[in-house]
C-alpha cells in the first residue's frame, strides 16, 4: 500500500496542510509529498490512496487570474508558479483511483464554495472513487497563518483517510 499527496499553495498554509497530512498518512504506509507543479499526470499514477488540496479561490479551484491575484497580494514567487489543481485535473485522462481532497478556506467571512468539493466533483467525473468528503481547514486571512489546531487535525485527518484506504482494499 502507498499513498500521494499532491497539493497547490501561494502563501504556504495549504503546503503546511499536506505536509501534516502526508505525516498522519504516513503512520499508516508509505507516502509521497507532491507540488502539483511536480506531479506526474493522474492517469499515470498507480498509487493505493491519492489526497488532493488547494487553497480555496473564488469559491472554488485557483485559476491563472486568482493566483495572480494572490501574489500582488504578497504570495511567495516560487509558489504554485505555473499550475493548479484545476489545470493538473484539466489536462489528465481518467483514471479509477482511490481518492480524497481537502482545502484550506477563510473562517471569516463564511464564503460559500470549496476547493475540495470542486477537485472532488472532478475527480469523480474521472471515475475516481471518492472515500471521504472533502475536508477545509482554515487559515486567518487570506496569507494566514493557520488556526491553532488546524495542523494537527490535517494530521489525524490523514491517518483516517489512509485507514479508510486500508480498509477499503482489505474488504475487495
Ligand atoms: C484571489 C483569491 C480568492 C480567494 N477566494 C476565497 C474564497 O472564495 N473563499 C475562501 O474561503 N477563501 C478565499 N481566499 C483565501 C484563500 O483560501 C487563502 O488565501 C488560502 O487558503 C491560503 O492558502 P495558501 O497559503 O496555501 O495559498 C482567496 C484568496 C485569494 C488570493
Amino acid at each position: 500500500m502507498g499513498a500521494i499527496v499532491v497539493y497547490e499553495s501561494m502563501f504556504g498554509n495549504t503546503e503546511a496542510v499536506a505536509r501534516a497530512v502526508a505525516e498522519g498518512i504516513g503512520s499508516v504506509m508509505p507516502v509521497e509529498l507532491v507540488e502539483v507543479n511536480s506531479a506526474p499526470p493522474l492517469a499515470s499514477m498507480s498509487t493505493d490512496l491519492l489526497v488532493v488540496g488547494g487553497p480555496t479561490h473564488a469559491f472554488g479551484l485557483s485559476r491563472a487570474n486568482t493566483r495572480a491575484d494572490a501574489k500582488q497580494r504578497g504570495a511567495r514567487d516560487e509558489a504554485s508558479s505555473g499550475l493548479g489543481i484545476r489545470e493538473w485535473l484539466e489536462a489528465t485522462e481518467s483514471a479509477p483511483l482511490r481518492v480524497a481532497t481537502f482545502d484550506t478556506h477563510v473562517k471569516k467571512p463564511n464564503l460559500p464554495g470549496r476547493a475540495s468539493h470542486a477537485a472532488e466533483r472532478r475527480l469523480h467525473r474521472m471515475g475516481c472513487e471518492i472515500l471521504t468528503r472533502g475536508m477545509s481547514f482554515y487559515v486567518d486571512g487570506y496569507d494566514g497563518p493557520m488556526y491553532a489546531g488546524e495542523v494537527d487535525r490535517a494530521r489525524k485527518w490523514g491517518t483516517e483517510v489512509a485507514r479508510c484506504a486500508l480498509s477499503g482494499a482489505a474488504s475487495r
